[in-house]
């Protein structure tokens, strides 16, 4: 092990080729919501650069895109081992997130071709429709419905933060597939992602072996009040959206502190109605998210918010109303799979450690039909979902290798 090299420049190259697509002026960074036309355009580069690898590539219901490699000692009776990751990013993201994970698989099947290795097992590379949430709800959608936890005609039907129906974005941008869903089970399935925090580049080590994911509770929280003249409504008669959105906002923050340990809580996304500067909002609607790594206590921090949100429309005479936009429980990976990860970071010569991810990963969703497992490498600062979100050339590299040996573990290597 660790003569096979994956090229790191090329699969940098290619990175920024992809960010290039949605490029956001004057960053690094990529500016591509889920099946928009940043994001179809970016999908037939991918797709191309699949094809150029002469994969077989399916595009399912939902828009799924998966490429498999077939080597020349292939069995192609048995099941494939999967990698992939998403290529849709949130409006001011970055160009590692999701798109690592992708392209790294791109270089594993290059590599392994290149080098005239084969594997006993195909290799798939996928790419999964609209994983951030950010337009669409929830986040993971493709990968729910790959693995049949989402019904198709349901995901179809969602309606984006812009009004849209996903299906028919999906149509538009020509990747209504015809592949069934749910998909092909794999024999199991790696993601490489960086980090998105700061645990790597604080302790110096390169990459992380993700044991676990927290729980993630998104609301989409709508307060209804009264509209009227800032100027002569007399404080004590008012019932202000906004002021009560601002309320919410500070015991959210007041809930993560309260709770401490893993707790966090964000609010992302606050819209005022009719938002003008001498008028008391009417009406004002915004998200909640609360993630943490023990299911019990995030249910603990969910009935909070509640409480908080009964208490203060009684006392500020406002209706208040909660859906759930995604909802998800803490996962465990698979323990044979970590395993793997570390003794091939430690036999490549890379620290490397065992850990939790503080973000949602289309890994924790293909847990559920097979053995699942991720790769970290670090993110600089811990910054992601922002356009300076940067993991070296260097990290980036070892983490393609440890995903490339790692996979030919698993799909058996023959030369
Ligand atoms: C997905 O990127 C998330 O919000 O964790
Ligand atoms: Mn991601
Ligand atoms: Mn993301």
């Amino acid at each position: 092990m660790g003569q096979l090299s994956i090229n790191g420049n090329r699969l940098w190259d290619r990175l920024d080729e992809l960010a290039q697509i949605g490029a956001i002026p004057e960053t690094i960074g990529s500016s591509r919501l889920a099946l928009t036309k940043e994001d179809g355009r970016a999908r037939d580069l991918v797709v191309s650069w699949m094809k150029d690898l002469e994969m077989d590539v399916t595009v399912d219901g939902i828009g799924n895109v998966v490429g498999v490699w077939h080597g020349p000692k292939t069995d192609t009776a048995l099941r494939p081992v999967m990698t992939g990751s998403h290529i849709d990013t949130v409006r001011s993201g970055g160009r590692f997130d999701g798109n690592l994970g992708v392209l790294a698989g791109l270089e594993v099947v290059q590599t392994i071709t290149e080098m005239g290795v084969s594997s006993r097992h195909p290799i798939a590379v996928g790419f999964f429709t609209g994983e951030e949430g950010a337009r669409f709800a929830p986040d993971m959608l493709g990968s729910l419905v790959y693995v049949g936890a989402l019904d198709l005609e349901t995901a179809l039907n969602t309606v984006g933060v812009d009004g849209e129906v996903l299906g028919d974005e999906l149509e538009r941008i020509g990747y209504a597939g015809r592949a069934m869903c749910p998909g092909v089970i794999p024999e199991a399935f790696i993601e490489l992602h960086i980090e998105q925090g700061p645990v790597l580049e604080t302790e110096g080590i390169t990459i992380g072996a993700v044991e676990s994911v927290q729980g993630i509770s998104w609301t989409e929280i709508t307060i209804e009040g009264q509209s009227n003249h800032a100027g002569t409504t007399p404080m004590s008669m008012r019932r202000d959206a906004g002021y009560v959105a601002g309320e919410i906002s500070t015991h959210v923050r007041q809930i993560a502190n309260q709770i401490g340990g893993t707790q966090v809580g964000t609010v992302g996304k606050i819209d005022l109605h009719p938002n003008l500067v001498n008028v008391v909002a009417s009406k004002a609607s915004m998200t909640v998210d609360l993630r943490n790594t023990s299911e019990m206590i995030l249910r603990e921090s969910e009935s909070y918010l509640a409480t908080f949100c009964e208490e203060i429309s009684e006392k500020e005479n406002v209706t208040i109303s909660s859906k759930s936009l995604a909802r998800f429980e803490p996962v465990e990976f698979d323990n044979k799979l970590i395993e793997t990860i570390s003794s091939t970071a430690d036999n490549l010569g890379f620290s490397n450690r065992r850990m939790t991810s503080g973000a949602g990963h289309d890994a924790q969703i293909l847990a559920r039909v097979c053995p699942s497992a991720m790769i970290f490498v670090p993110s600089k600062g811990g910054l992601s979902h922002n356009p300076e979100e940067y993991t070296s050339l260097e990290e980036v590299s070892a983490g393609a290798n440890v995903l490339l040996h790692a996979i030919l573990n698993v799909a058996g290597e023959c030369s």
